[in-house]
């Protein structure tokens, strides 16, 4: 067991981590811990844009950006945590563009913005021109720019590191222990202040948006350590993805004009949303075309037809654009399509359906990205969260599109300050005894692993069923079947088999590993899903299909207690906008 000690240690090199490096690293001495290469992050593959008010194509202003993200979550959004967002996202994009981002520009050359799902102006009139861009690289023009600026403020980056415990006792963090995947071995990082920026975990689904590194890892920890998940019953399914890999079309495409068609051709979005159609918010847009399909309107595939097999995808037709203006705006889109779908996107409509992109849930704390560790808000000594993993919750039940990137950067940062505001007064507290050498116990325990249960099986099961069960629409028996579906996985999880015993590289552990991550939190989800007997925002129930302000205007927090998920509860922050109807 190798030691370390910095003062502080981000898990995460996503924008959030990064960005929070970034700000901790003017004032102390901060490594990362990355489980791939910082730049192959999945921030990376956020592809349309930032959203950010500035005004540079319409009138917009940061009141419109957060009524709009207020009503976009279905207000379950906290709305200090929204006005924060809407306020300081100018400031965060300037920012960034002087830090060297290279944003698409206007004629005039200031920054290009379009337009996004449910971004709208004046109260939702119509819709506002508010997500700066960089074609559809943002993601990774953000990712690239903040991790040269890392390099240059000498912050340490520990790759292909795999965290495996989050030490915490006595609601006190005191550090973490990660492996060394490239070369075995565990590494004990003691550190005064710990952040988590573990992203996302859409990889509990089949059906996905999300790298394969999206396992939702940092939940699994934080739940294992005996610390609450917010939310989790809200999982955002964006509505194009490429039909059967899920890979995303940017919503951006949707901003520059694209229409959504059914198999009659028909733009279907006027029977869902008249005022804002295919701009509506992500989880009305993606229900919609649930719904087309369901009801026998999707497009049929040549063997469909033959078959007279109903289909089960609909179009996003963006050729009117031409050929120029798609390879300037969308060439990500372009070749994405060609390569994954076969579909040329200037001159035929690509086959999509919904697939799972993001989790408006994750680890709660407050808008300085302190962990809480309940509903009383009680603050976890040294530990701290922001991005994806984390809940803060600004989001509710539903994210719009173009604020995550936001979130991320702008909550990284808030939080990079905290951090560098508080670890001056703090100390590196003791390590228990026990907190490598448990460590060191579950680790072995996938090495010495020699059951006949198979880790791919198992994941492969639970993503199928999940997509199945607890997926856009929902309801009391397909949930409560899969809760027991999830109880069975774990049980054979316990008698998996791993036959590659090598120290370095050992991508079987670390599969297992992960698939141990996934079928954790996942009973969360779906805990959550069964409890919340309402309809609000991505969480859709046939069988309660009103939202009920009456009983449910309030946060889930889950633990996990012997075994078992228990559920406790948090009230929403509302402050300027009561909750009204939903209508766009
Ligand atoms: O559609 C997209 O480009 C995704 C953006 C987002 O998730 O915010």
């Amino acid at each position: 067991m190798i030691y370390h000690q910095h003062e502080v240690v981000i898990i995460g090199a996503g924008l959030a981590g990064s960005r929070a490096a970034l700000e901790v690293s003017k004032v102390a001495d901060c490594a990362v811990i990355s489980k791939i290469f910082p730049s192959r992050s999945h921030s990376g593959a956020a592809q349309g844009g930032m959203g950010a008010s500035l005004g540079n194509l319409d009138d917009d202003n940061w009141e419109f950006h957060m009524f709009d993200t207020v009503k976009g979550s279905d207000y379950l959004g906290d709305q200090d945590a929204a006005e924060i967002l809407a306020k300081d996202a100018p400031e965060v994009i300037y920012e960034l563009e002087h830090l060297g981002a290279p944003f698409s520009r206007t004629p005039e050359g200031k920054i290009a913005q379009r337009k996004f799902g449910g971004h709208t102006l004046n109260f939702g009139e119509k819709p506002a021109l508010r997500a700066c861009y960089s074609a559809d690289y943002t993601g990774h023009v953000l990712l690239h720019t903040l991790f040269e600026q890392c390099i240059k403020h000498s912050v340490r980056f520990y790759s292909e590191f795999q965290m495996v415990h989050l030490i915490v006792k006595d609601n006190v963090c005191r550090g973490i222990v990660a492996w060394d995947i490239c070369n075995g071995g565990l590494h004990v990082f003691r550190a005064k202040a710990v952040l988590f920026a573990t992203g996302g975990y859409g990889r509990a689904y089949k059906i996905t948006t999300n790298a394969h590194a999206n396992t939702g890892d940092g939940l699994g920890m934080v739940l294992n350590a005996g610390l609450p998940l917010e939310d989790m019953e809200f999982v955002q399914f964006h509505p194009t993805g490429i039909y059967r890999n899920g890979i995303l079309m940017t919503e951006g495409a949707r901003g520059e004009g694209a229409y959504l068609l059914n198999k009659d051709g028909e733009r279907f979005m006027k029977h869902y949303a008249p005022t804002l159609m295919e701009l509506a918010p992500r989880d009305m847009v993606a229900r919609a075309i649930q719904t087309e399909i369901n009801e026998g309107r999707g497009c049929q595939s040549p063997e469909q037809k033959e078959q007279g097999i109903p289909g089960d995808f609909v179009h996003l037709d963006i050729s009117h654009l031409g050929e120029a203006k798609l390879r300037e705006v969308l060439p990500q889109i372009f070749d994405l399509a060609r390569n994954f779908a076969g579909v040329d996107v200037a001159k035929e409509p690509t086959p999509i359906q919904p697939t799972a992109h993001y989790s408006m849930g994750g680890i709660p704390c407050t808008t300085d990205g302190r962990v809480i560790s309940d509903h009383d808000n009680t603050i976890v000594r040294g530990l701290y969260a922001a991005g994806e993993c984390a809940c803060i919750s600004v989001h509710g039940a539903n994210r719009l599109g173009c604020n995550s990137t936001l979130d991320a950067t702008l909550y990284g940062r808030r939080t990079g300050h905290t951090i560098a505001r508080d670890v001056g007064d703090m100390i590196y507290e003791e390590l228990p005894a026990d907190g490598p050498d448990e460590a060191q116990k579950n680790l072995q325990w996938f090495f010495d692993a020699d059951g006949r249960e198979n880790v791919a099986d198992i994941r492969s099961e639970l993503q199928d069923t999940m997509m199945i069960n607890c997926g856009i629409f929902r309801e009391e028996k397909l949930l409560t079947e899969q809760l027991g579906i999830i109880k069975n996985l774990q049980d054979r999880f316990g008698k998996i088999g791993v036959k590659d015993k090598n120290q370095q590289f050992n991508t079987e552990v670390m599969e297992a590993m992960e698939l141990g991550h996934l079928l954790n939190f996942s009973e969360v989800i779906v805990t959550g899903a069964v409890a919340r007997q309402e309809s609000r925002g991505a969480h859709a129930r046939n069988d309660f299909t009103d939202r009920d302000d009456k009983n449910w205007l309030k946060h889930t927090l889950a633990y996990r207690e012997n075994g078992d998920i228990r559920l406790d509860f948090k009230p929403v922050i509302i402050t300027r906008f009561e909750p009204k109807e939903r209508k766009y």
